[in-house]
């Protein structure tokens, strides 16, 4: 049976409070999950819920990190902390990171190989926005913002790549499971470019844009699809424990 990786992004929500009752909700309601399953709080909440998670298949994951492993970079987290609290994935490259906060492939890249070079798993996300979509760039972009942020890095095994459409996140538009899968499969050609066949078949490709437990299976169903980076339905256990679960409903 196919182990699917599910993940999410819990972005700018909750408080201390309430994320150590999600956290302690989820861990009790997918103890049981054959799937690789991992939860990304704000990094005000990440040392009680990495207390929280003690004990549990739920891996611990931060939403972003600062490029340099310390120093004079005020208002950055550090790698180097992560690890002192148990994070094991960092998601980089997000679209909000690209957009609002002007983060370049360069940068991202830095990123990549510094959190490989301290034994993190990385997720790396990458995507169109829509006026890419309707000018007919998303291959071009998506192959891309893969090879940049991947330049100089040997070793593929820790890295799942996330492809989330712009104009799929948040907005409740979600690509199509067609759509998707033609992407994650130009993906998986780049890799194979790279890295050869087996890493690219190895290769863990998540969707992410509006995935909610009503689309989940469709999308999953899908060759290339292999897990969801999950957003706003990961903020309650009503609508992330069934996105985790897909099969089972
Ligand atoms: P969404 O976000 O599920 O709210 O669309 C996905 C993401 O940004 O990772």
């Amino acid at each position: 049976m196919r182990r699917y990786y599910i993940a999410g992004n819990w972005k700018m929500h909750k408080t201390i409070a309430e994320a150590s009752e999600l956290a302690r909700r989820l861990k009790d309601q997918l103890a049981g999950t054959r799937h690789k399953v991992m939860i990304a709080p704000p990094f005000t909440a990440l040392a009680t819920v990495s207390q929280v998670l003690e004990g549990s298949n739920i891996l611990l994951g931060a939403q972003n990190m600062g490029q340099a492993e310390q120093g004079a970079h005020t208002g950055e987290i550090s790698v180097l902390m992560l690890k002192d609290i148990g994070v094991s994935v960092v998601i980089l490259g997000h679209s909000e990171r690209r957009l609002i906060y002007g983060e370049t492939n360069e940068l991202i890249n830095a990123k990549v190989k510094l959190a490989l070079a301290h034994g993190l798993e990385v997720i790396l996300c990458v995507g169109e926005t829509l006026a890419q979509r309707e000018a007919g760039q998303v291959d071009q972009v998506v192959v891309d913002q893969v090879e940049r942020g991947l330049s100089g890095v040997q070793e593929i095994g820790r890295i799942t790549i996330a492809y989330e459409p712009v104009w799929a996140i948040g907005t409740g538009k979600n690509a199509s499971p067609a759509d998707a899968d033609a992407v994650h499969k130009v993906i998986r050609q780049t890799i194979a470019r790279r890295y050869g066949q087996a890493a690219a078949d190895a290769l863990i490709i998540q969707y992410g844009g509006s995935v909610k437990p009503e689309n989940a299976a469709g999308l999953m169903a899908m060759e290339n699809v292999d897990g969801a980076l999950v957003g706003g339905a990961c903020l309650t256990v009503d609508s992330f424990v069934p996105i985790v679960e897909f099969d089972r409903h």
